[in-house]
């Protein structure tokens, strides 16, 4: 899978890919994420990217040449499946949408910046608006960020073992059961007495049950669905 992700602030995105399970999948040749610099396609020598807003008010905001330029120019190598607009008024992501995006061959993330990004790109290059949650970062990197993390770990053959990903909170809707490593007894805090006696099928169904417990606890809207 191939990730681009347009941005003013390149360096904020250097190392979230390049350790853990984003640095195996990309060694893996399994994903592949290009950083481009939006000021390559400035509109001036000055590197000028963003302008007033027409109406007036506060904050800049980035221009329609620039970013049709090096949409244009990406485009021209390979057809985009979806182009992303990372922004506080998307669809919030979630697990169903990470999954759906993990099938894609071929993604472009724009991070905003300033107010935004013109109207007219959103409303002709964009086909999918991804907020990460109800408040306001200072621009859309971090968001791609995570995104793209969600993304690229769930990729078949990413995980070594694939029904990791599988059990994890979300999958099926349910939040993942609670965990335990040695020591079995820690200051007298015990692990459950099941998880010790060797009974694969006892285990499942434990575990099953506590997800469903937790749900029901912490987030009952996920079983509405
Ligand atoms: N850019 C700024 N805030 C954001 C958010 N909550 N989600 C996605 N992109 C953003």
């Amino acid at each position: 899978m191939n990730i681009h992700i347009i941005t003013v602030l390149p360096e904020l995105l250097e190392s979230p890919f390049q350790h853990s399970i984003m640095k195996r999948a990309q060694e893996k040749g399994l994903l592949q994420v290009h950083v481009h610099h939006l000021r390559k396609w400035a509109i001036n020598k000055h590197g000028q990217v963003d302008d007033y807003q027409y109406g007036g008010g506060a904050g800049m905001v980035m221009m329609c040449e620039p970013l049709a330029n090096a949409i244009d120019e990406l485009q021209q190598e390979k057809k985009f499946d979806d182009i992303i607009f990372m922004t506080p008024d998307g669809e919030t992501f979630n697990q169903k949408t990470a999954n759906q995006l993990s099938l894609k061959e071929n993604i472009l993330i724009i991070c905003g910046h300033y107010k935004g990004i013109d109207q007219r790109i959103r409303d002709t290059y964009v086909t999918k608006e991804i907020s990460i949650g109800d408040f306001v970062l200072s621009g859309g990197e971090l968001a791609a960020a995570i995104v793209v993390d969600a993304i690229g770990r769930i990729i078949p053959g990413v995980l070594n073992d694939e029904t990791s990903a599988l059990t994890d909170s979300f999958q099926d809707n349910l939040l993942a059961p609670p965990v335990y490593t040695r020591p079995a007894d820690y200051k007298g805090l015990k692990v459950p007495d099941i998880l010790l006696q060797g009974d694969p099928k006892k285990v499942e169904d434990w575990r099953y049950e506590q997800a469903l417990l937790r749900t029901q606890q912490r987030r009952p809207d996920l079983l509405k669905d």
